[in-house]
C-alpha cells in the first residue's frame, strides 16, 4: 500500500478537493483506495457524501478512543463506492489532540491503524487539517509520500519553508525517505501571476512539482457540495480531466513502500530529540533529566540536512526541556506541548 498525505497548514488551498478527487480517480483506474479523513472539519467525509448517521465510529475512535485495543480498522471503514472506502471524521476528532498528547508513541497511532489494512488497499489518501499538530505528525509518520497543494497566486509559497522544515524533521526520524511533491491548484492560465508562481514554486522545490496543474474549475466546488467526486458529478469537466491526469502521474511515480511505524524510536523507552537548525555550530538538549546542564547532552548533526538529533533513554515520567542552539534557547517547534513557568515556557514530554 502506498500512503499519500495531502498536507498544507494553509486552509483553502485545495487539500480536501485533491484528497477526494485523487482517491476517486485512482479508484476509477481500478486501484483499491482508502481515504482517511484526518480533519475535524470533516470536509472529505461530507464531500464523499457521508454524513452523521452513515457511520457508527470515526477516525477518532481508532486514534484515541477508549476501545483502541479492541476496535479494528475495518470496523470503521465505510464504502463510498466499489473500490473507494473512507474512514470518516467529525468534530470529535478535535478532542484527539489532548488525549493523544498524554500517550506514548502518540505520533504512530495512524501508522498502527493503517498497517492493519495494508494488504487490502493499493492506496491510502490522508486529508490533513490546516495546521501542524499531532494529527499532521501522525500522517507524516504513516505516509510514504506527501502532496502539498498550493493555491496559485500571490503569496503562494508563503509558509512553505516552515512546512518543508517540518517534513524534513520527521523524515530524519524515518528509515525510508519521504517523497514530496507540490501540486498547483486553482490555476488560471490567463493570468501572469499564475505563471510567475509556477516558476517560483519550481525554483523553491527544485523540480518536485507535478507536471499536472489543477485549473480553477467551478465544477470541483459544485461536486463537493453534492457529496460526489468530480469524475462522477461532471466527468467531462476540466476538473475531472486534471485529477485523472494527476492520478496517472501518481501511478507513474516510483515510491518505496514501507511501514513507517515505530522506526528509530523502537527498542526501549526514550525520546528521539530532533531540532532543525541548519548552519548551527552546536545544539544541546537541556532538561530536567540532565539537571539543566547546558553541555551535557549535545545533539548530533548528520548529513547536511540541518537536522540535529539524539536518542535519550528515559523512564516513564514527565520531562521539561529546551534546545540550546548556538547559545539561544528555543522550545521544540515539533512539540506543541509546553509548560509555562516564571521564565517563560519549556517543551513538555510525558512518557507513560
Ligand atoms: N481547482 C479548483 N477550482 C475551483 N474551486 C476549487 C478548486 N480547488 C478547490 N476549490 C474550492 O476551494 C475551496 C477550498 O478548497 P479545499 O479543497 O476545501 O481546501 P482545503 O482542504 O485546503 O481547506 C472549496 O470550496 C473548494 O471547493
Ligand atoms: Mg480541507
Amino acid at each position: 500500500m502506498r500512503t499519500i498525505a495531502v498536507m498544507n497548514q494553509k486552509g483553502g488551498c485545495g487539500k480536501t478537493t485533491t484528497a477526494i478527487n485523487l482517491a476517486a480517480c485512482l479508484a476509477k483506474k481500478n486501484r483499491r483506495v482508502l481515504v482517511a479523513d484526518m480533519d475535524p472539519q470533516a470536509h472529505a467525509t461530507l464531500g464523499l457524501g457521508i454524513g452523521i448517521g452513515d457511520y457508527a465510529q470515526s477516525i477518532y475512535d481508532l486514534l484515541a478512543g477508549e476501545a483502541e485495543h479492541t476496535l479494528s480498522t475495518g470496523d470503521v471503514v465505510v464504502e463510498v463506492s466499489p473500490g473507494l472506502h473512507l474512514i470518516p471524521s467529525d468534530v470529535m476528532l478535535s478532542a484527539a489532540e489532548p488525549v493523544l498528547m498524554g500517550r506514548n508513541h502518540r505520533e504512530y497511532r495512524l501508522s498502527d491503524v493503517l498497517r492493519q489494512v495494508e494488504e487490502e488497499y493499493d492506496f491510502a489518501v490522508l486529508d490533513c487539517p490546516p495546521n501542524i499538530g499531532i494529527l499532521t505528525f501522525n500522517a507524516l509518520f504513516a505516509c510514504t509520500e506527501v502532496i502539498i497543494p498550493i493555491e496559485t497566486g500571490l503569496f503562494a509559497i508563503h509558509g512553505l519553508s516552515k512546512l518543508l522544515e517540518t517534513i524534513s524533521l520527521v523524515d530524519a526520524r524515518r528509515r525510508t525517505r519521504l517523497t514530496v511533491h507540490a501540486l498547483l491548484t486553482m490555476f488560471d492560465r490567463r493570468t501572469r501571476i499564475a505563471c510567475e508562481s509556477l516558476n517560483e514554486i519550481q525554483k523553491h522545490l527544485q523540480g518536485r512539482v507535478f507536471a499536472t496543474v489543477v485549473n480553477f474549475n467551478v465544477r470541483l466546488k459544485e461536486a463537493a457540495g453534492h457529496g460526489k467526486p468530480v469524475i462522477e458529478y461532471a466527468p467531462d469537466s476540466a476538473g475531472a480531466r486534471d485529477y485523472m491526469s494527476l492520478a496517472g502521474e501518481v501511478l507513474k511515480t516510483k515510491v518505496k513502500k514501507h511501514s513507517a511505524a515505530r522506526e528509530l524510536d523502537e527498542g526501549g523507552d526514550g525520546v528521539l530529540f530532533s531540532c532543525y537548525a541548519p548552519g548551527a555550530e552546536k545544539v544541546f538538549v537541556v532538561a530536567d533529566f540532565n539537571g539543566w546542564q547546558p553541555g551535557r547532552t549535545p545533539l548530533m548533526h548528520e548529513d547536511g540536512s540541518g537536522v540535529w538529533k539524539r536518542f535519550v533513554p528515559l523512564k516513564k515520567g514527565r520531562y521539561e526541556y529546551k534546545f540550546l542552539v548556538d547559545g539561544k534557547w528555543v522550545t521544540d517547534p515539533a512539540n506543541p506541548k509546553t509548560a509555562k513557568n516564571e521564565f517563560g515556557e519549556n517543551s513538555l514530554i510525558e512518557i507513560d
